[in-house]
C-alpha cells in the first residue's frame, strides 16, 4: 500500500469492526493466536476490545505472510486489511491482512508463559498482569467498568453527592477482629478503613444525601470465593432517611447496574458465557423476608442455625435459592450486627438492618440499615462493643450536634460483578486481586 492510501485507511478498535464490513481498516494490538495451514495463515489479533481472526494468503500477500509465520505469541502488531462478515469467526467478522507491522516481536527463548491451554489458578494468579490479557478476563474487567459506571449515574441522578472517605482511620468501623494496623507517623497507629460509613454519615449532614465508592479493607482469615483483602464499597448515606428508603435504594441501584451491563456489555456477556435470561429478570422490587422468616426457611431445609445466629454462605445460599432474584433479609437481631445499628422500637432486640443476598449461591452483597441516633444509646453501646471512646469523640458529636435519623449501606462492587458475571470466585473480577496469602503481583 503506498503512503497516500495508507494514510486514508481509519484506525479502529475491533469492538467497531462491524461497522466497517466492507472497508479497509487498521487494528493496533497483539498477536493472540496463531494457525498455520499450509499457504495459509490465520492470526487471532487482540486489542483489549474484542479479538478477530485474520486471514493471509502466502500467494496474494508474500510480505505479510513471512513476517507473520512464526511469530511468537503476543507479539504486538499493527494490522491493515479489508474487513468481512464471517459468521464462523469470533466476533462474526475477520480481516484480509494485507500490511502489518510488528512492533515487537517476542523473544523465541522466552515465549509468553500463559498458553491457551487450560492452566491452574495459581499459576495464573502469579501471573495476573499478564492473565488480565486474555479475553475473558479482559471481558470481565469491562464489564466491571460498567457496572462502576451505571452504579455512579444512578446515585448521581438520586440526588446524591460522591465524596470520598479517607483509608486511613483512628478505630473499626466493622469490628476489630478484621482490622489492618499500619504504623503513622511518630509511633502512631492508623487503620486501613473498612468501611466509609462513619464518615459518610458526617458528610450526610452535612449535604443531604451523599455516597462514596472506594477501596476498603479487611484482614479476613477467611478463604472463600467471596473473601478479598481488599475491595470496593459503594456507600450511600442520606439524612432523615429510614430502612425502608434504603431497601428501595438498593434495589434501585442494584437493578440500574444489571440491567446497564445487559444493555451495554452484551458482547461480553457473551463472550463469557453468562445467562443473560437470569440477569434480565432483576427488576424492582425484591423479594423480602424476616429475620424471623429466614430461619424458619433455613429449619425447613434442614440446616440447623438456630434464632440469634449469624449466616454464612451455606445459609446465604439456602436462603436465595428460594428466588430468582436478589432477596432483601431485614430486622436481624442488634447482638449480632454492628454497634451503630438502629433498633426496632416495636422489638428491641432487632436491628433496623437489611442484607441482600444475590442468586445463584453468590451471596450477600449489600449490608446496611438505619444508625443510631440517639447519644446516649450509642455511648452505651460503644462500650460493650469495647471500642475506645476517645477515637469516636468526632462521631458522638454528630448526635451533640442536630442528630437526625439517617440511615445508608454498602455495595461490595466484586460480589456484584462476579454474580453478573456468574464467575467461580470474585478474584477474577478485580485487577489485581488482594486474599489471604496473595500481595503478588
Ligand atoms: O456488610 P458489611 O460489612 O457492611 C459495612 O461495612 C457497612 N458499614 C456498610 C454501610 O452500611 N455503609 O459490608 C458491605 C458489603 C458486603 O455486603 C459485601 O458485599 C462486601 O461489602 N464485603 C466484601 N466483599 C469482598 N470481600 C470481603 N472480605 C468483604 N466484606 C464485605
Ligand atoms: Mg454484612
Amino acid at each position: 500500500m503506498n503512503q497516500e492510501a495508507q494514510a486514508a485507511v481509519p484506525i479502529i478498535t475491533i469492538e467497531q469492526a462491524g461497522a466497517h464490513a466492507g472497508g479497509t481498516v487498521t487494528i493496533r494490538g497483539w498477536l493472540y493466536n496463531l494457525r498455520e495451514s499450509g499457504k495459509l495463515l490465520f492470526p487471532i489479533f487482540r486489542d483489549g476490545t474484542g479479538i478477530m481472526q485474520g486471514v493471509v494468503s502466502q500467494k496474494e500477500h508474500l510480505e505479510v505472510f513471512g513476517a507473520l509465520k512464526g511469530l511468537p505469541q503476543e507479539s504486538s502488531v499493527i494490522a491493515t486489511g479489508a474487513i468481512r462478515a464471517e459468521a464462523r469467526a469470533p466476533g462474526g467478522f475477520e480481516m484480509g491482512v494485507s500490511a502489518i507491522e510488528v512492533v515487537q516481536r517476542v523473544a523465541d527463548a522466552e515465549p509468553y508463559p500463559i498458553q491457551l491451554k487450560e492452566h491452574g489458578v495459581d499459576f495464573l494468579l502469579d501471573r495476573r498482569h499478564l492473565w488480565i490479557r486474555t479475553p475473558r478476563q479482559a471481558a470481565i474487567l469491562r464489564i466491571r467498568a460498567e457496572a462502576e459506571r451505571a452504579a455512579r449515574n444512578f446515585m448521581d441522578a438520586q440526588g446524591y453527592t460522591l465524596t470520598d472517605a479517607p483509608i486511613f482511620t483512628p478505630a473499626a468501623c466493622e469490628g476489630t477482629t478484621t482490622l489492618f494496623e499500619v504504623n503513622y507517623i511518630d509511633e502512631q497507629k492508623a487503620y486501613l478503613t473498612q468501611s466509609g460509613q462513619l464518615y459518610v454519615e458526617a458528610l450526610a449532614a452535612a449535604l443531604g444525601k451523599v455516597y462514596t465508592f472506594g477501596p476498603t479493607f479487611r484482614a479476613e482469615k477467611s478463604k472463600t470465593r467471596r473473601h478479598l483483602t481488599e475491595f470496593w464499597m459503594l456507600e450511600p448515606e442520606a439524612a432523615y432517611a429510614h430502612l425502608e428508603d434504603m431497601i428501595q435504594l438498593a434495589e434501585g441501584l442494584v437493578s440500574a447496574v444489571v440491567q446497564s451491563v445487559v444493555k451495554n456489555r452484551t458482547r461480553e456477556l457473551e463472550m463469557i458465557e453468562r445467562d443473560v435470561a437470569s440477569l434480565q429478570k432483576i427488576k424492582p422490587p425484591f423479594p423480602r423476608i424476616t429475620y424471623d422468616d429466614a430461619i424458619k426457611v433455613l429449619q425447613k431445609a434442614g440446616n440447623p442455625t438456630k434464632w440469634g445466629d449469624d449466616f454464612g454462605g451455606d445459609e446465604e445460599t439456602i436462603i436465595s435459592k428460594e428466588f430468582d432474584r436478589p432477596v432483601v433479609i431485614h430486622r436481624y437481631p442488634a447482638a449480632m450486627k454492628a454497634f451503630y445499628m438502629a433498633t426496632d422500637a416495636a422489638r428491641p432486640e432487632l436491628s433496623l438492618s437489611f442484607d441482600m443476598i444475590a442468586p445463584e449461591g453468590y451471596g450477600e452483597i449489600i449490608g446496611g440499615g438505619e444508625r443510631l441516633a440517639d447519644y446516649d444509646t450509642l455511648v452505651r453501646r460503644l462500650r460493650e462493643h469495647n471500642l475506645p471512646e476517645e477515637s469516636f469523640q468526632w462521631y458522638l458529636d454528630l448526635r451533640r450536634y442536630g442528630s437526625v435519623p439517617h440511615a445508608g449501606f454498602g455495595l461490595g462492587l466484586e460480589r456484584t460483578v462476579a454474580w453478573i458475571c456468574g464467575t467461580e470466585h470474585i478474584r477474577e473480577v478485580i485487577p489485581f486481586p488482594r486474599m489471604l496469602y496473595r500481595v503478588y503481583p
